[in-house]
This record gives structure tokens, C-alpha cells and sequence, in this order.
């Protein structure tokens, strides 16, 4: 019996598959995402699921070669919900038509609820006019036997449909998206509801289990764990010393790119509040040093990288090696993707991560974060006792600094950003923003430009300033600040940083831009 209930998504390739993960795991439903073409019957089996989800997928249903739900989740007697593609092949599966050629429905939708079914319960009322988010082409002609219509839509006729006997429901529109309001409230009933999960996956349950599993995976052996500073590797840091103590030290290499304050911290918080062997590299001279003089950006990006893994050998090695090394690796890095188009992706930048570094390193992986999303990994970081200022921190990339001061990286450069960075921050905490922003952060222009202060001419430095919002990072809008809000940090700026005289904001959105410069 496994502790906690739990469902299975199938993933038919869709981009917002993730999100039924999330908004379950948000209800306190622990689920896992996989690939509609890796689930064979002893796996599902295994897994001992109390209900499915069928995600949507850019395929078409009318396609001969189209994916497929592996047949045994109809025989399992266990609810299942289809999402769009996964309605569709449902439906097909079940003995229903499909056809395709019908105008494609995108975007905000509104549909009639004709009738009442579990998952509308206490929701929608037959007769309401409700909003939902639409994306699809094809749509179900004929239902399959046993099912009726709950709701439709001028475009959709069977946008909800339901087959009460066997707790089948599928959706034409997407429930995990923020633009159907009241979805996380459909997908709970189904959840909740129909397949009787009780909303147990908590975080101190997640603590108690994931200690037991570390114990058990290490025994004596011991560990080393790269802190970056950043959430992740703090939380697993912490995590990992509350199951295994002084088996493990964290290895924290200082760059030099680092915001103000950021070594302080680090070294504050794990060795002397939370007791953590940490070793504090500072190999600022080195990486600065082989930074001298290269501009072009995924040179810099390369050579970090490989000065890291350098640094983390040798302190590794003086240690004289060690049984395991942990990683912060998140669950949407484990979500194994449905690739649509089957091809590669284009590397945008080569990211770098302390955790994804020493790939030649004959030590065994602990991810013990493995199973959870960022913000699962916040409230396990809060649960841990851990403080505000790191569980709440924004993102900070692996390179640092260096990606944020286009052109040459100096030392000299690098103190300047860290001011007007430090400055920058001050006042969005001042003015209560931090928390409503993804990521903000000042960027160096390698641009002087000429200004005017009390009688004379200055003519220095231009800096950026940044703030967008965002969910995964993968796409990102700028932040809307008020005219009076900019206003007041770049006179700071100008005034307390001398060397700059100039500061802009940067109002492009991702895509097209990156959020990062470099
Ligand atoms: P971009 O600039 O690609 O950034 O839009 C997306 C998110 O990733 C962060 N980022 C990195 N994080 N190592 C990291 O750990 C990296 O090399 C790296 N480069 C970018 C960036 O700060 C943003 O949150």
C-alpha cells in the first residue's frame, strides 16, 4: 500500500500538462506525469493509481498513427478524465467518432452547462453561462456508448461529457489553466470527489518520508552537496543534514559574481545557524582572472562552467572523496517530455547549474527534491524551519553577475552592478513588490554615456533595470512598474553609485528577449 493516494497523468505532449500536475499536488494530491507510451500495465499496476488523467496533445485522434491511452486503464475500473486530445482519444477508445476539419477553437470560450455530473458539483449550475480556455481542432461527433453531455459551447458541443456508471469525464477544454476560473475547482471534485482522494500529501508528511528514504539510500556513506545559495540546493542541503548530519558537507564556490552579501549569507545561515559542514571556497581571483578580456557570452558561460567543476574536484578530492553527491534537481527537470515534433530543441544558452555540474564524478546521485516543484520546495524549506530570505529568494543563475555585465566581466564592474543591484532590490523590498516578482535584478551596460551633476560634466556608466513575472521562467512579461517607483530608484542610483549616470528599464517580454542579458 503506498502512503499517500495518488494519480496518474498520462501525458499525450501537451504544453500545459505540467499544470494538471500542479494544480493537483496544490489540492494536496500527490501524482505523477508520465509519457502516454511508457506505462505499460505492470508499471500502472505498480503504481496503484486512484484515478487517471488523460492530458491533451497536439496530435490529431483522426490520424492513423495518432497516440493512443494504453487499453488497460478502461479495464481497471478506475475513474478516468480526458483532456482535450486525451477527451478525444477517449472517446475514440470507447467506441465514439472523432472527425477533424472543424474550425479550430484557441482561447477564452464560453460554454452552457446543460446538465449536472460529479465534476460540476457545487461548480456550475445546469443553465450558467461559464469561461473556460479552448485549444483544439478536431472535436467528437459521436459520444460512445453510456456517455451523456454536461456542458457545450457553439464551437465544442461536447465540451464536458460524462459517463456517470463507469466515472468517465472528459473536457474539451483545459480545467489545469488559470484562464478557466473555476478549473481547480472541477479537477478537485474529480480528484476528491469521484476518485475519493482524501488531500494528504503534505509537507511534513513529504519531510518524515523523504528522511526515511535518504537514510536508507546512504546509510553510512558520505555526501557532498554543491550550495549554490539559491533555494533548491539550500533546501536539499538542509533536508539532507536533518536526515544524515555531519555525513555531509556542502561545498560553496564563490565565483566573484555573487550578489552583495550573498557569501555572508550563505556561510551565516548553513554553518552557523543550521550546523552544516560547509567548506567556503573563495575563487574569485580564478574565475576572474580567465574572464579577462572574453566578451562573447556563451564563451564566458563555458569557462564558468568549467571552473566550477575544476574548483568542486579539488575541494572534493582534499576531502578525500566521498560516497554520494546531491542535487537539487526539481521534478520538472525529471518529467520526462512527449516531444511533438520528435526532433531536438535549439540551445538557447548553455545553462549551468552547481547541482547538474560533475558529470565525470563516480558518485552515486541523492536528489532527494526529486518528487517536487519549486513551490513545493519553498513550503518544504519553510516546513524545515529554513529563513524567508532564502525560501522566498528570486531565482539567481548559476554564472551570476557575469551574465548581467554584457561585454568584458571585471572586478571593478562587477562591485559597481552589485550597487545599483543592491539599491535596486532595497526598494522594491521597500515598496512590498519582492514577492510579486519572479526575478529582479540591475544589468551593466558596457555603454558610457554623458550626464550633468550640480555643475559638471560626468560621463560614465549606463545600467539596466529588470523585473519580470513569470511562473517557470520559461516565458516571462516585465513587470509594470509605476513611473514614480522608477523615478525614485534611478535618482538613487545616480546619487549613490558614482560611475553611473544614467539608468533605463527594460520592457521587453520573453519571448522575445531571454530574461537574462546573456
Ligand atoms: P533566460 O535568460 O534563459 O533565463 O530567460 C531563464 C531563467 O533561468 C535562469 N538562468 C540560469 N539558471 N544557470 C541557472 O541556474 C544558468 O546558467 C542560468 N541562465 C539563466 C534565469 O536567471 C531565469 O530565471
Amino acid at each position: 500500500m503506498n502512503s499517500q493516494d495518488r494519480i496518474l497523468i498520462l501525458d499525450f505532449g501537451s504544453q500545459v500538462t505540467q499544470l494538471i500536475a500542479r494544480r493537483l499536488r496544490e489540492s494536496g494530491v500527490y501524482c505523477e506525469v508520465w509519457p502516454y507510451n511508457s506505462a505499460p500495465e505492470a508499471r500502472i499496476r505498480a503504481f496503484e493509481p486512484k484515478g487517471i488523467i488523460l492530458s491533451g496533445g497536439p496530435a490529431s485522434v483522426t490520424e492513423g498513427e495518432s497516440p493512443r491511452a494504453p487499453e488497460v486503464i478502461f479495464d481497471m475500473k478506475l475513474p478516468v478524465l480526458g483532456i482535450c486530445y486525451g477527451q478525444q482519444t477517449m472517446a475514440a477508445q470507447l467506441g465514439g467518432t472523432v472527425e477533424g476539419g472543424h474550425a479550430r477553437e484557441f482561447g477564452r470560450a464560453v460554454v452552457t452547462v446543460t446538465g449536472e455530473c460529479a465534476i460540476t458539483q457545487g461548480i456550475w449550475a445546469k443553465g450558467a453561462l461559464e469561461t473556460v480556455w479552448m485549444s483544439h481542432g478536431d472535436r467528437i461527433t459521436v459520444l460512445p456508448p453510456g456517455f451523456r453531455v454536461v456542458a457545450e459551447s457553439g464551437g465544442a458541443p461536447f465540451a464536458l461529457i460524462a459517463n456517470d456508471e463507469r466515472h468517465y469525464y472528459g473536457t474539451m477544454f483545459h480545467p489545469e489553466v488559470v484562464h478557466t476560473p473555476h478549473g481547480a475547482a472541477l479537477l478537485k471534485n474529480f480528484t476528491h470527489g469521484v476518485c475519493g482522494c482524501t488531500g494528504d500529501w503534505t509537507m511534513a508528511g513529504f519531510r518524515a518520508e523523504a528522511i526515511a528514504r535518504i537514510r536508507a539510500q546512504v546509510g553510512q556513506g558520505r555526501v557532498i552537496c554543491g550550495l549554490s545559495g539559491g533555494v533548491d540546493s539550500s533546501v536539499a542541503a538542509v533536508l539532507l543534514h536533518e536526515a544524515i548530519g555531519d555525513q555531509l558537507t556542502c561545498i560553496y564556490v564563490d565565483h566573484g559574481l555573487m550578489r552583495a552579501n550573498e557569501s555572508e549569507q550563505v556561510v551565516g545561515t548553513f554553518r552557523d545557524r543550521f550546523n552544516i559542514k560547509l567548506i567556503h571556497r573563495d575563487a574569485s581571483e580564478l574565475f576572474l582572472g580567465q574572464l579577462s578580456g572574453v566578451t562573447d557570452p556563451e564563451q564566458k558561460r563555458k569557462i564558468i562552467g568549467r571552473l566550477f567543476i575544476e574548483v568542486f574536484e579539488e575541494e572534493q578530492n582534499k576531502l578525500g572523496g566521498a560516497d554520494f553527491l546531491a542535487q537539487g534537481t526539481l521534478y520538472p527537470d525529471v518529467i520526462e517530455s512527449v516531444s511533438a515534433t520528435g526532433g531536438p530543441s535549439v540551445t538557447i544558452k548553455s545553462h549551468h547549474n552547481v547541482g547538474g555540474l560533475p558529470a565525470g564524478m563516480r558518485m552515486k546521485l541523492v536528489e532527494p527534491l526529486r518528487d517536487l516543484f519549486k513551490d513545493e520546495v519553498r513550503a518544504l524549506g519553510r516546513e524545515l524551519g529554513m529563513p524567508e530570505e532564502i525560501v522566498g529568494r528570486h531565482p539567481f543563475p548559476g554564472p551570476g553577475l557575469a551574465i548581467r555585465i554584457p561585454g568584458e566581466v571585471t572586478r571593478e564592474k562587477a562591485d559597481l552592478l552589485r550597487k545599483v543591484d543592491t539599491v535596486y532590490l532595497e526598494e522594491i523590498r521597500n515598496a512590498g513588490l519582492y514577492d510579486a516578482i519572479w526575478q529582479a535584478f540591475a544589468v551593466l551596460l558596457p555603454v558610457r554615456t554623458v550626464g550633468v551633476m550640480g555643475d559638471g560634466r560626468t560621463y560614465d556608466m549606463a545600467c539596466a533595470l529588470r523585473a519580470v513575472t513569470s511562473t517557470d521562467g520559461m516565458t516571462a512579461e516585465f513587470y509594470p512598474f509605476d513611473m514614480g517607483f522608477l523615478g525614485r530608484v534611478a535618482n538613487r542610483i545616480v546619487n549613490e553609485v558614482p560611475g553611473v549616470n544614467r539608468v533605463t528599464y527594460d520592457i521587453t517580454s520573453k519571448p522575445p528577449g531571454t530574461i537574462e542579458w546573456e
